[in-house]
């Protein structure tokens, strides 16, 4: 067995920067079930929102992050995160990061974009690549840090609580046991401060602007460990993911519409006009609805993004990833619309914190992506996220300094060593990719951007099916990484559809054809518990 002062499962922007602060009061173990730099942070586009410009305020940023969360964001923890960024933007600047940079009257300043819902240019970016660059940014410090373990190439399976060893009245994270994917070996990782920061779960549904790696790990771990999870229904559609056979899950920054981009349907028409004051910059819900509702009602596939109203020097030095990858698929965004459709692109539920990454599990705490904080609530507005991993990774570190762990009856018992059911391998592969396709495109057909009671009832049975199999496989054959993937997405499926089941309104991101409207009285959250 090993153990840690801290162990971390996930290596984006939110994992990588606690494990950096952690690192100079302890041992730190980074888990990441690939390599290092293959997370979602490492595709983030856009970039991160800041207040740094003088004809911006952190009034005005809460104000337009309180508006997209549709009167269910906590604003002490907007105002939080809005006010404590500039401090944490200083800190990844000081890692020797280099966001853009352009002339105003003779002298340098920030290159701020603007993105949906965004009442000001605050999006401080590096060209269309921001997140690669944060990510190795970050690697690069981890790998001068002491104290840090990066165990790449393993995947955390379950949490260890004492719940689970007989003290159910004193519940605590105890550790976590990890696959070793070359090997198959589970190792038992004990520690006291235990932090999930393994991003979304994107790859839940059939088209998504995620990276593989998205598979809702930390919710469905701390789910089945019996942490509240919050709002699950809340997922959002990033309205311009490029349509193309050969591009797999390929985003078209928002920024691209940020710089004057227009979203034209198959008869050239402006439709944006017609839906939102703010046209092309309008909420993503409400942009997303839009291209849904004119796809349904023509049968095209897509719809197409026109910037081709700026010069072709401007968009290769601004969007250089993004020019080069259509380019390379044959689209020269200079020249002609980019088509596109909306995908999965960002879980704004998940585990339920504080501000501070506190779940109601003592002794685990999730950070980034995989926590519902109070920002995002029911709609996240544009690169708040990657701010959100930097103020939240910061807190949770600082807290945990704080409040040292107490002392705990099942602290001195032996964890138990992991018991594989049975040692076979799984015999028929078939069976694993069948159901991962079954459940995405269940997802994407019945629980996608509009949805209906009967749709999400028809789900529900599917996904109850599937999820008896699939443990049935669980306890039959060894795990494998495919395996726990596998179980993982069912699980986060269903939590997705009995959240989506149980708020019958619709608002912000989700939003049902029988109640079209939103609820007159408070809004509430949605809270799942398997306790
Ligand atoms: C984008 O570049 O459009 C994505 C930014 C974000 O989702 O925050």
């Amino acid at each position: 067995m090993k153990q840690y002062d801290f162990v971390v499962i996930g290596s984006g922007i939110a994992g990588l920067t606690f494990a950096l602060k952690a690192a100079k009061h302890g041992s730190v173990a980074v888990i990441t079930k690939r390599k290092g730099a293959d997370s979602n942070t490492a595709w983030a586009q856009g970039g991160v929102a800041c207040v740094t410009s003088d004809e911006d305020s952190f009034e005005l940023h809460v104000r337009d992050t309180l508006e997209a969360g549709a009167g269910l964001c906590d604003e002490a923890t907007v105002r939080t995160v809005v006010t404590e960024g500039p401090e944490r933007i200083q800190e990844l600047i000081a890692f020797g990061l280099r966001f853009d940079e352009r002339n105003k009257s003779g002298h340098r300043e920030l290159d701020l974009g603007r993105e949906g819902g965004h009442s000001k240019r605050r999006v401080l970016h590096v060209q269309d690549v921001t997140g690669l660059e944060i990510e190795k940014t970050l690697l690069r410090e981890l790998d001068r840090a002491a104290n840090v373990e990066l165990l790449e190439n393993q995947m955390a399976v379950d949490l260890i609580t004492a719940g689970k060893l007989g003290f159910a009245a004193e519940d605590r994270c105890l550790g976590v046991y990890v696959l070793e994917e070359k090997t198959g070996a589970v190792e038992t990782i004990r520690t006291d401060r235990l932090v999930l920061a393994t991003g979304g779960c994107g790859k839940v549904y059939l088209y998504t602007t995620n990276p593989d790696i998205a598979t809702g790990d930390g919710v469905a771990m701390a789910w089945r460990a019996g942490a509240v999870i919050a709002n699950m229904e809340f997922i959002q559609f990033h309205p311009t993911c490029l349509f193309h056979p050969n591009a797999k899950s390929f985003l078209i920054s928002e920024a691209v519409r940020g710089e004057g981009g227009v979203l034209r349907n198959e008869r050239g028409e402006a439709f944006m006009a017609r839906n939102h004051p703010q046209r092309d910059l309008a909420p993503r819900d409400i942009v997303a609805r839009a291209i849904d509702a004119e796809i349904k009602r023509s049968g095209a596939h897509c719809v197409f993004l026109d910037i081709t109203d700026r010069s072709p020097e401007f968009l290769r030095a601004r969007f250089p990833h993004i020019y080069e990858t259509c380019l390379r698929l044959g689209i020269d965004m200079a020249k002609q619309p980019i088509p596109v459709v909306p995908a999965a692109h960002y879980q704004c539920g998940g585990i339920k914190t504080d501000v501070n990454g506190t779940t109601t599990l003592p002794g685990l705490f999730a950070i980034g992506e995989v926590g519902c904080t109070g920002l995002h609530r029911a709609n996240r507005l544009a690169s708040n996220s990657l701010l959100e991993g930097l103020v939240v990774a910061h807190r949770a570190c600082v807290t945990m300094l704080r409040d040292q762990p107490p002392t705990h009856p099942a602290r001195d018992v032996a964890l138990p060593e992991w018991k594989s059911g049975d040692v076979q391998n799984v015999d028929e592969l078939v069976v694993i990719y069948h159901n991962w396709g079954e459940i995405r495109r269940l997802m994407w057909d019945y629980v996608g951007i509009v949805r209906t009671d009967k749709r999400l009832q028809r789900a529900s049975a599917r996904l109850r099916n599937l999820q008896r199999e699939i443990r049935e496989f669980y306890w039959n054959f060894k795990i494998t990484v495919d395996l726990l993937e596998l179980r993982n997405l069912a699980t986060v499926a269903a939590l997705i559809v009995d959240s989506a089941l149980s708020r019958t309104e619709s608002r912000g991101l989700h939003f049902n054809m029988e109640h079209p409207e939103s609820a007159k009285e408070s809004p509430h959250d949605t809270l799942l518990s398997r306790n």
